[in-house]
This record gives C-alpha cells, structure tokens and sequence, in this order.
C-alpha cells in the first residue's frame, strides 16, 4: 500500500494543491481517467497546524471546483462550499485561521449537481491537524510506517479499467456504491505494519457505502478519535461503523507479530432494494456483499516498532453542551422523493424520481434554509426512515446526545461534524464561527448523490 505525499506545512503555514486531471491504473495494463490534487487521483495528505493557514487552490481543470475543508471548523468565507468555486485557470486563497484540537479532516470538491460525480473521479485529500505532541500521547505518529492515513472507498470498473459512474435511478435513490474496494486510490494493496501499537486513520471517501469495520481475527481495535479529535480515553470495539465523510482513528495491537485483515460488514443500506419497490437482485449484486475484506495487514519485522503498548488516556475531550443554555431546537427530516410521494418523513416535496429534500424542500442555492446566531449551541433533532443517512454540518462541532432514543454508540462520541442517522439523533450544536449570505454554511446527507439531488440546506452564522 502506498501513502499519499504528506505536505508538512507546520513551518510555513502554507499549501498548494491544483485539481487536474490524468490517468491511473486501478489494475495492471488498463489506464482509467481520473482527476486529482496535484496528482492523477485522489491528493496529497496535507498536515496542518494552529495558527496561520495559507492554502492555494488552483484549478487546472475546464469546469468548476471547491476545496471543502470537512472537518476544519473555519468562518463561511473560508469553508469552500459551493458557493465558493474556483473557476477554470484560477486561484482561491483564503488567509485562513485554524484553532482547534488535533484530528485527521478531508478536504473535497463541493459544486453544487457535482459534488459527486467529481469525488468519485478524484477530487478529495486528507488534513491531519497536528500539534506535535502525539509522542507524549504515546501514540504512534511516523507517517506511513505505525501512523497509516486509510482513505476507503468503492467503485465500479468497466471491463477495460475505467472508473464506471453510473447513473440509474438506483444509484441516485441509494447513492452510488461499488463492487471494489480502494484504499488511497489502490485496489488490492497490502499494508505492512511493525511488530508494534499501530494506529490508522480512516476516512470514508466513499460516495455513499457505510463500513462496519471490524478485524478478521477478532483482535480488538481501540478507537481513540472521531471526527474532531481525541477521546478522553482509548474505547474497545469490536465493531467500527463509518459513514461516508466520517472520521475515525484506531489503534491496533501487532506486538504479537501476527497480521490480520481489516474486514467490513456489508452496507446496511443494501438490503434496503426490496422495500424501495425494485427487485432486489442487482442491489445484492453490487452492493450487498456481505462481509469483504478492506485491508490485509501483515506484521514485517524490519519496521521499526515504537509503541508498544495502547495508551490508557488521550487527554482528548468529550464535550459535555447538556450543561450549556440551549437556545433552540431545530427540526431536520431527510427526505427522500419517489415518484408523486415523499419515502421520508416529512412533508410532501417536489422532488420526482431521486428528488432529495430536507424538510421537504430540495436545495436552493438562493434560498438560506436557518438562521443561528454566533456563539448559541442548539438543539438539532434529525430524523430519516428507509435509509440510514450521513448527516454533515459545516463550520460546527457538535456532540450527539442520542441516537435512536438510546445512548450514544461509541463511534458518535467526541466532537463531531457527521453522523450516521438510522431513524432519529439528537445533537447539541456549538456554533463558534460566522457565516453570511453570501457564504452560507450547508447542513446535508453525506450520500453525496443524496445531497446533489436536494438534501441539503444552508445556514448562516451572524
Ligand atoms: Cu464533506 Cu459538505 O461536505
Ligand atoms: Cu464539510
Ligand atoms: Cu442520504
């Protein structure tokens, strides 16, 4: 397995990455066209500090581009959403500000109708947000050697190699997934890993698969962030459920010098085929595979082995907004259209065949959905039926209170910025950067066929 090229920029704040376009050969003698930044497929991982930031994006491709920072929580101006584009031949560079705890972030294109067909071309990067005192953490922190930075997603290949996006209904009503696997762009890869405490980053770059990670011989995984950094502690899972912009950090155990492979249950979305009236027989075929393999990891010896033992704390923060003045609640049904009628549970929308809405009402890139003031932690109750949905919040952190009517699941502990909604969740919203109308914040499903056909909304922060 091959790792992306880490740009350090903790000494002068400062990055470039150029979207553009090439090709890359999934299998061995086929080139499939991809775009990328500043490569063929996919981008580098870019590490970043507190303080100043100074990217550059420039735009080497013929159409419109973002570069979404998922995960860095900065005022509207500098998130990258859509309304944000780099035209082609130009250069955005915001005079960024970055504050907040060490975590692994994405970064995307966010042009609204494309967002997911360009993702699943290349268009998407890795943020590690540093502060340099992993070591004293006791945490593994060598890039690449015990500190590995998995991006996971799911394509379809055509029979000469090409990167297949589909466009069936289908593909737009449960998002699209694939019947391969990628890791950092690389199909059948292998990681080696020393005799030693390994840690992985994973970040689901897939469009719309939901992982449920998991080791093939039952060793545990100590999961020690989410999306926004630490825990207070190291958490035993058996099982590691990932939705499409999440992230997860876990430490693995290889001091035995035995490897394993990193397995996934199949997408619980899958089997979902039946009761949107289809036959469930293609659905199964490409996406309901039950359990796969994401990653083989075999244990090689002459890796140097640094951690060797699971630290018992993190120093992380768990946040604790039930003891904060709420200052309102807030409602989002995520919607989903089929012909004349709404599958979701909110009103009744415009949206025909894949039309997407929230609160009934698909995306308007004119139209500002919420208003929240600067400085408030609100109340947001999302709720879904059908599918479960990965739910997305710019420029904000927030806690989950609930999900389901239950306790948290592990995976939704920590601070957050997405969430995979089953039936109903509760979160409790800290909203600590603006955001004005003309850079609005989006709120959305991170299917990201769901929040190109509507389901979406925008907010602004004053
Ligand atoms: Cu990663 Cu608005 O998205
Ligand atoms: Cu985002
Ligand atoms: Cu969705």
């Amino acid at each position: 397995l091959q790792f992306p090229p880490l740009i350090d920029t903790v000494d002068t704040g400062k990055f470039l990455v150029t979207a553009q376009s090439g090709t890359t050969s999934f299998f061995p003698g086929h080139q499939a066209e991809t775009i990328g930044f500043n490569q063929a497929y996919l981008g580098p991982v870019v590490r970043i500090r507190n303080g100043a930031l100074r990217p550059r994006v420039e735009n080497g491709l013929s159409w419109p581009v973002s570069a979404h920072w998922h995960g860095l929580v900065v005022p509207g101006n500098h998130d990258g959403g859509p309304h944000l584009p780099v035209k082609p031949g130009e250069v955005w560079s915001p005079d960024m500000e970055i504050g907040q705890r060490p975590c692994t972030a994405f970064f995307h294109t966010h042009i609204h109708g494309r967002t997911a067909r360009d993702v699943y071309a290349g268009l998407a990067g890795v943020l590690h947000v540093a502060d340099g005192l992993d070591r004293e953490r006791g945490l593994p922190d060598t890039y690449g050697v015990d500190d590995l930075t998995l991006l996971l997603q799911d394509r379809r290949f055509s029979s000469d190699g090409q990167l297949v996006y589909a466009n069936s209904m289908m593909d737009i009503m449960h998002g699209m997934t694939g019947d391969t696997i990628l890791v950092n762009g690389q199909v059948g890869s292998v990681a080696a890993v020393p005799k030693a405490v390994v840690r992985l980053r994973l970040i689901n770059g897939s469009n719309a698969r939901i992982y449920s990670l998991f080791s093939s011989d039952d060793r545990p995984i100590h999961l020690i962030a989410t999306d926004g950094g630490y825990l207070p502690a190291p958490v035993q899972l058996e099982t590691l459920r990932l939705g499409p912009g999440e992230r997860a950090e876990i430490l693995v155990d290889f001091s035995d010098g035995h490897g394993m492979s990193l397995m996934s249950e199949g997408d619980p979305n899958a089997g979902m085929g039946g009761m949107m009236g289809r036959t469930r027989s293609l659905l199964d075929d490409i996406t309901g595979a039950r359990r796969f393999e994401v990653l083989p990891l075999v244990v090689d010896e002459r890796l140097a082995a640094k951690v060797t033992r699971i630290p018992d704390v993190l120093g992380g923060g768990q946040p604790d907004l039930t003891a904060a003045k709420v200052s309102k609640l807030r409602n989002f049904s995520l919607d989903m259209g089929m012909g004349g009628g709404m599958m979701g549970s909110g009103r009744m929308g415009r949206g025909m065949m894949g039309g997407m809405a929230i609160n009934g009402q698909p995306f308007d890139m004119r139209t500002i959905n919420e208003r929240v003031r600067l400085g408030d932690t609100e109340k947001w109750v999302i709720s879904t039926s059908m599918l479960a949905h990965p739910f997305h919040v710019h420029g904000v952190s927030f806690q989950v209170i609930s999900e389901n009517g239950r306790e948290p699941r592990p995976e939704s502990l920590g601070w957050k910025d997405t969430v995979v909604v089953d039936s109903q969740t509760e979160l409790l919203v800290q909203f600590t950067q603006p955001a004005s109308e003309e850079t609005p914040f989006m709120y959305h499903c991170h299917i990201l066929e769901h929040e190109d056909a509507g389901m979406m909304g925008q907010f602004t922060v004053s």
